[in-house]
């Protein structure tokens, strides 16, 4: 049993908020799994939603809901007023110069996708080169996979080093006068590792080259200012950062967005059809053909009402401080090896235990009731890396404790003991 002034330790931690009443917040949280206090870790592949983005998500079905940007009546006119208003607290939480910079897409993916097909397939000629780098999310890579079989685009890929940082010379090295974008995540899933992206972008603007930033692991964790980054494109997903599942955001430069091509066509992203000439609607409505997540962007306002209450410096401080707690006390189980031990992370601890297969790990602690998620996270390469099939991986999010780190320190050696 790992023994630790916990008091202390948490009433530190106290500083940034109340973690308790944070918890209170979240009513998942409040149950038990196998006959456990459930202890959820998996934050990285979804996060919990507060009551208030339930309520809001009920609120709008039972009194609101109507399609948006059609109807004069009153239940049109809130469901537009609403899902505007979703568009604007966006904007501000990520500090992006115009609302019409401000996309709402189906997920990060869904934007990575939308930036590749239309941007892409209108500005890349065949032999460009396509910038990414080695621990990419599979959506950021296998969308311009799938430009360069279209187009006979290149991809380069950026290597990391062990630590499971980027390796910046190699990246001034490939940057070349064929780079015609560069896609890099912000903050990496399978490691944790949060990207020197500023430098990234400043590097590729001083060349000319446009830069996409996948921010989906980045935007639940930490303040982030689009016009500090001053990249062209930043992707991220609403579920990670307490949002509904079903819709993201795709920020785009308004420069850009105005003279790429829809993506979609449909509903809503014109201003006139005929069979002569469709003339497309003004940003940010050429790209959001159909009838909208209205519901899920509200719900993501909801969020982001809740985070910025809180603090995204508080959240920032209160996960590091958290996670340099659980490397510490996990760093002492023999046999387990962190994967992704950069100096620069967020909460996201991925490891491997002996020679104990991820998924038996994930096994034994969910009978304990500690939910991680173990594979190869949807970053192969990054396994290829380093050798190994999939990893076990634990990520922190607001609400969770110092209790929890030691009650995933205990699984973990029960799995050995049982395992080992
Ligand atoms: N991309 C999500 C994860 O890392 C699903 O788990």
């Amino acid at each position: 049993m790992i023994t630790r002034n916990t008091a202390a330790e948490i009433s530190r931690l106290d500083r940034y908020f109340d973690v308790e009443r944070v918890r209170s917040d979240f009513p998942i949280l409040n149950q038990q799994v196998h006959g456990k206090s459930l202890v959820y870790l998996d934050n990285a592949a979804t996060a919990q939603k507060p009551t208030r983005v339930i309520e809001a998500i009920n609120q709008y079905y039972r009194w609101n809901n109507a399609n948006i940007h059609r109807a004069v009546h009153q239940l049109g006119e809130r469901a537009t007023r609403e899902y505007e208003a979703a568009r604007d607290k966006v904007q501000h939480f990520i500090n992006a110069a115009y609302r019409e910079e401000i996309i709402f897409v189906r997920s990060a993916t869904e934007a990575i996708n939308l930036v590749a097909q239309s941007f892409g397939r209108s500005r890349l000629q065949a032999g460009d080169e396509i910038l990414i780098s080695y621990m990419e999310h599979h959506s950021n890579i296998v969308p311009w996979q799938i430009l360069c079989e279209q187009m006979g685009v290149v991809l380069k890929v950026i290597p990391i080093n062990n630590a499971g940082d980027l390796i910046l010379d190699e990246y001034e090295r490939l940057l070349s006068p064929r780079t015609s974008l560069v896609a890099i995540t912000h903050v990496s899933n399978a490691l944790g590792t949060i990207n020197p992206v500023q430098k990234i972008v400043a590097m590729a603007h001083n060349r000319g080259i446009p830069v996409l930033l996948d921010g989906a692991q980045a935007v639940p964790h930490m303040p982030v200012d689009i016009q500090v980054l001053d990249c062209d494109f930043y992707t991220f997903s609403s579920h990670k950062m307490m949002g509904p599942t079903g819709i993201g955001v795709l920020y785009g430069r308004r420069e850009w967005l105005e003279i790429m091509p829809p993506y979609q066509g449909g509903g809503d992203m014109i201003l006139s059809v005929s069979f002569n000439k469709t003339i497309y609607n003004n940003l940010p409505y050429k790209f959001e053909a159909g009838t909208p997540h209205i519901v899920g962007a509200i719900g993501l306002g909801t969020a982001i009402d809740y985070l910025q209450e809180i603090g995204m410096e508080n959240v920032a401080l209160y996960e590091q401080e958290l996670s340099a707690y659980a490397a510490e006390i996990l760093a002492e189980i023999p046999g387990l090896r962190f994967i992704g031990t950069a100096q620069e992370k967020v909460g996201v601890l991925s490891f491997v235990l002996d020679d104990i297969h991820p998924h038996d790990i994930g096994t034994i602690l969910d009978r304990e009731g500690i939910a991680i998620r173990t594979g190869h996270h949807c970053a192969q390469p990054v396994m290829d890396y380093f050798g190994i099939p999939a990893t076990a991986r634990a990520s922190f999010a607001l609400y969770n404790t110092k209790a929890e780190v030691d009650a995933l320190a205990t699984g973990i050696k029960h799995v050995r003991e049982l395992l080992g």
